[in-house]
């Protein structure tokens, strides 16, 4: 336990910093043979703060040279400048939306749920179509998010050598932290059966094939035998990135958020509605960041977009339109608020056509129109008015704490 009154140890701030979750002795046995192997040859240079933290491709060929950082030498992947100076600043678009993300802060807390509560309690609140989506929605969103955090953390992260990134990145795993408790408050707020619905992504098919396509992307940036550094690797973390910004969070959210938020529109959960309303905005951030990150790092290697890659991009899109589909189907058997699944084919195909322009693909479905434009006007919340003022409690920013 920390007491504040002990004196500062830089040395054991940094150990702790690396440690992670290993057991100490691996650890202290890893960090003598380290050390075993830089007296072994005394032309090896010592790792510097720059070279330990900065990803595995690059600590073997960064020269532990310690010099200021020019931002222009900036790189998306495979930099050679330290990753523990975020400035000067080169991708300022980047930390901008890390300024507005957290602009952005909200509570699952915050959300008064009192009459999304009396209504799942009332047996004739609700119809069981509608049961049913709430069900089925919480099914995926309640282990997507911790799939999303993962990928972040254990995955991405590792291989992004803009500090500007990794900062949005850093903020970006907070907010799927906070998505994950707003799913599982809602939850616990209508008392559900937790395991149902924390078991649905293996027991429910639309959702477990969801995630089953997405897993393999993820498993390829988290194996830590895994660094980029070659044109193979560089495109399996390109591809990594495409399908969570534009295939997850921009694809596979989207008939769960429009099921939700037709609900709210109709004065029915109005809670779970807001809740979601605030986790689309996060959303839309995310997404809009993702592809940012995508186009730079394309501008930069843009050995890597070839006709073969792009192919397999389209591929993919292709069939995460029909996952989400057939979600849709399963989610809504029958028409239920005004909506229909059919409605989502067009939508899922208007909206894969944005995400495929986006990062300068054809259009995969020419002319698709969008069913639901107040989709676009809840995304852009700017438009709201008193967003905030259903907040039900008083809350703190840090830097307003008193500590008397
Ligand atoms: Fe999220
Ligand atoms: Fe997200």
């Amino acid at each position: 336990m920390l007491v504040w009154e002990e004196e500062f140890k830089p040395s054991q701030s940094l150990n702790a910093l690396n440690a992670a979750s290993e057991p100490s002795a691996p650890r202290a046995a890893a960090s003598a043979s380290a050390n075993a192997a830089f007296t072994a040859d005394a032309n090896t240079p010592a790792p510097t703060i720059s070279t330990v933290l900065a990803p595995a491709s690059n600590a073997a060929t960064v020269a532990p040279v310690q010099r200021r950082v020019n931002a222009a030498d900036k790189r998306i992947i495979n930099g050679q400048t330290d990753v523990n100076q975020l400035v000067p600043f080169k991708y300022k678009w980047a930390w901008e939306k890390y300024l507005a993300t957290c602009a952005n802060h909200w509570m699952p807390q915050e959300v008064n749920m009192s009459r999304d509560i009396a209504l799942w309690k009332d047996p004739n609140g609700l119809s069981e179509d509608e049961r049913r989506i709430i069900k089925r929605n919480l099914g995926f969103f309640v282990t997507a998010d911790s799939l999303a955090a993962n990928n972040i953390v254990l995955g991405t992260y590792r291989h992004i050598t803009a500090p500007e990134c990794r900062q949005f990145l850093l903020r970006q795993a907070f907010e799927e932290a906070i998505h994950t408790h707003a799913y599982q408050y809602i939850v616990e707020s209508l008392g559900l059966d937790e395991s149902e619905i924390f078991n649905a992504y293996n027991e429910v098919k639309s959702i477990r094939d969801k995630d089953e396509f997405l897993i393999p992307f993820i498993g390829a940036i988290m194996d830590p035998h895994f660094n980029t550094g070659t044109p193979e690797n560089d495109q399996t973390l390109l591809k990594s990135l495409i399908v969570f910004a534009c295939l997850m969070e921009g694809l596979f959210f989207y008939v769960g958020f429009t099921q939700i938020l037709a609900m709210g529109r109709q004065n029915k959960m109005t809670g779970a509605a807001e809740q979601y309303q605030y986790i689309l905005r996060d959303e839309s951030m995310h997404c809009n960041f993702g592809i940012d990150l995508i186009n730079q790092l394309k501008a930069e290697n843009p050995h890597l977009w070839t006709a073969a890659f792009k192919a397999e991009i389209k591929a993919l899109f292709l069939q995460a339109v029909e996952l989400e589909y057939r979600y849709a189907e399963d989610t809504m058997p029958r028409g239920v608020l005004g909506l229909n699944a059919s409605m989502f084919k067009g939508y899922l195909r208007y909206i894969a056509n944005r995400r495929a322009t986006q990062i300068g693909l054809e259009e995969l479905f020419p002319n698709e129109e969008n069913p639901f434009p107040w989709m676009s006007e809840m995304i852009d919340l700017k438009k709201e008015r008193n967003f905030f003022e259903t907040r039900v409690i008083e809350y703190q920013s840090g830097g307003a704490l008193s500590w008397d």
